[in-house]
């Protein structure tokens, strides 16, 4: 499926659904239903110290607390921009939370300047994730932030 059809396809399932959990439960649990490669899909949600806690996902048991900063989730959420990982062991802090891993990608999701989530995706084929997948999967996410 395309993200195109992704976004048109989750649009669909959010209208009318205004709380924050079952938005992003919804999204997690469409995104790992729909891509083959990905085998963990979830959010971290930031806290005051900086920190970010696990929210929704799907996906093998992961990391309640990433500490602030740290990891690829840590530096998404401190630049705010989406961070492509093609070789999760090349990649300095990275947290890791399956064997399977091999590359990952993390998106900010903001609410205006505030950011209100990242959207962590693992897969187990290196390189799986290219500028095509960032630019996609940053239009899903922002059906996130409408309502
Ligand atoms: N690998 C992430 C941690 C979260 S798990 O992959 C689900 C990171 O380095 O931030």
């Amino acid at each position: 499926m395309s993200y195109a059809e992704l976004r048109a396809q989750l649009g669909a399932l959010l209208d009318g659904v205004d709380d924050p959990v079952a938005r992003m439960a919804t999204t997690a649990a469409l995104l790992h239903d729909s891509l083959d490669h990905v085998f963990w899909v979830g959010f971290y949600l930031p806290r005051a110290d900086g920190s970010l806690v696990v929210g929704p996902y799907q996906g093998p048991l992961a990391s309640v607390v990433l500490p602030p900063g740290r990891g690829v989730c840590g530096a998404a959420a401190k630049s705010r921009e989406t961070v492509i990982v093609p070789d999760v062991h090349a990649f300095e802090g990275h947290i890791s939370c399956s064997p399977r891993s091999r590359s990952e990608i993390v998106v900010p999701v903001m609410r205006g300047d505030e950011l209100i989530a990242v959207l962590d995706l693992d897969s187990d084929t290196p390189a799986a994730f290219d500028e095509d997948d960032a630019r996609g999967l940053e239009d899903v996410v922002r059906l996130l932030s409408a309502a």
